[in-house]
């Protein structure tokens, strides 16, 4: 079968090659890959800058955004043939750290966590794919063009899990979010905002195009100008940062209403240096007793509130999100970013 492999850390080895079917059995479902969407991770890996092949091997199968259906699936697993699948992701720790011995491998404590895709094991970004049924999300039927958001959808139900626990610390009753960037996390955010029937803001570069479509399409108000002057005006009970440009998440941190809680989503690399007044940041923090938390993966209980979002949204307005497909010998076109991308997915049929 084929598959996308790259060598993390070289620059330029992505390629598109013919790699070993899964084996049979093994406890494990076997699925036909749909699609996989490509995110900034995907893209740095394959600029030589994030990524570790599996142990004792070269090459990684890429991709973490899967989508399938089940071709073969092992008595008592809870799936049957044709079953909408996604794979989970993060795998604990083996040791394990106690976050990972209580189920909650996207809180790994040691670092010793393995991911699809990512880190140690292959990713989803082949024809056929095989995952243990406990780490396989059923989706519903009718998400067989648009189910493959699910991932980036447990990311921002991870998110909003740690919003609303954060608050949870004393009385919360949050009216007004406000969320950077209008990328898919950002517009996943956002959704599940409308969906918790609160006011929602999205502010992004882009002045017009379909990111700000579909923002107002939701309901939300779309926003182009700068973050701080917008937040001072709207002064959020939330912001979810999923730019992780740094003058923006800076501006996110200070730009919370008083028991504000700001979620960073957005992975930066290092080696951006701006003055920061952090006697003023301090300042506003304590006195206003607001949080900023990072948040980042997702286990099997963010999964299913995510299936539950997708499932409960609009499908033509979850379909507006993928703006693009290509298809896996094309692979190199999914990885550029262009200017009106939102989601860009590969299509892996054969
Ligand atoms: C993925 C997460 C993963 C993170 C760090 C993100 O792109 O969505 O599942 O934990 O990268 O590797």
């Amino acid at each position: 079968m084929r598959a996308l492999t790259v060598v993390p850390l070289q620059p330029g080895s992505a390629e598109v090659r013919d790699v070993p079917d899964p084996p049979p059995g093994d406890g494990r479902l076997l699925v036909e890959g749909l699609a996989l969407g490509v995110c900034g991770t995907d893209r740095e890996i394959a600029a030589g800058e994030y990524g570790w092949a599996p142990p004792g091997r070269d090459r990684l199968v890429l991709g973490h955004e899967s989508l399938g259906r089940v071709r073969e699936a092992p008595a008592g697993s809870g799936f049957a043939p044709g079953d909408l699948v996604v794979g989970i992701v993060r795998r604990p720790d083996p040791r394990p750290c106690p976050a990972c011995a209580h189920g909650e491998f996207d809180m790994c404590r040691n670092g010793e966590y393995t991911e699809r895709g990512i880190k140690e094991l292959d990713g989803y970004g082949s024809q056929l794919w095989s995952v243990e049924p406990q780490f396989a999300v059923a989706l519903d039927a009718g998400l067989a063009e648009t189910g493959v958001l699910l991932e980036p959808a447990s990311v921002v139900a991870k998110a909003w899990d740690q919003v609303e626990r954060v608050g949870a610390r004393s009385y919360f009753a949050p009216e007004r979010v406000l969320v950077t960037g209008a990328g898919p996390i950002g517009l996943l955010a956002a959704l599940l905002g409308v969906q918790r029937g609160l006011d929602v803001h999205v502010l992004d570069r882009a002045e017009a195009g379909p990111k700000a479509r579909a923002a107002g399409a939701l309901g939300a108000t779309y926003h182009s100008g700068p973050v701080a002057e917008t937040a001072e005006r709207l002064r959020p009970d939330v912001i979810i940062e999923a730019t992780g440009a740094p003058p923006v998440v800076l501006d996110a941190i200070a730009g919370t209403a008083a028991y504000g809680v700001t979620c960073l989503t957005g992975v930066s690399s290092s080696g951006h240096r701006i003055p920061v007044d952090l006697g003023r940041a301090n300042r506003s923090l304590v006195l206003e007793n607001d949080v900023v938390v990072g948040s980042v993966n997702a286990n099997p209980r963010h999964y299913t509130a995510a299936a539950q979002a997708l499932a409960a949204a609009d499908p033509a307005w979850l379909a507006s999100l993928i703006t693009r497909r290509v298809p896996l010998e094309r692979f190199a076109e999914a990885l550029e970013s262009r200017p009106d991308d939102i989601k860009v997915v590969l299509t892996l049929g054969s």
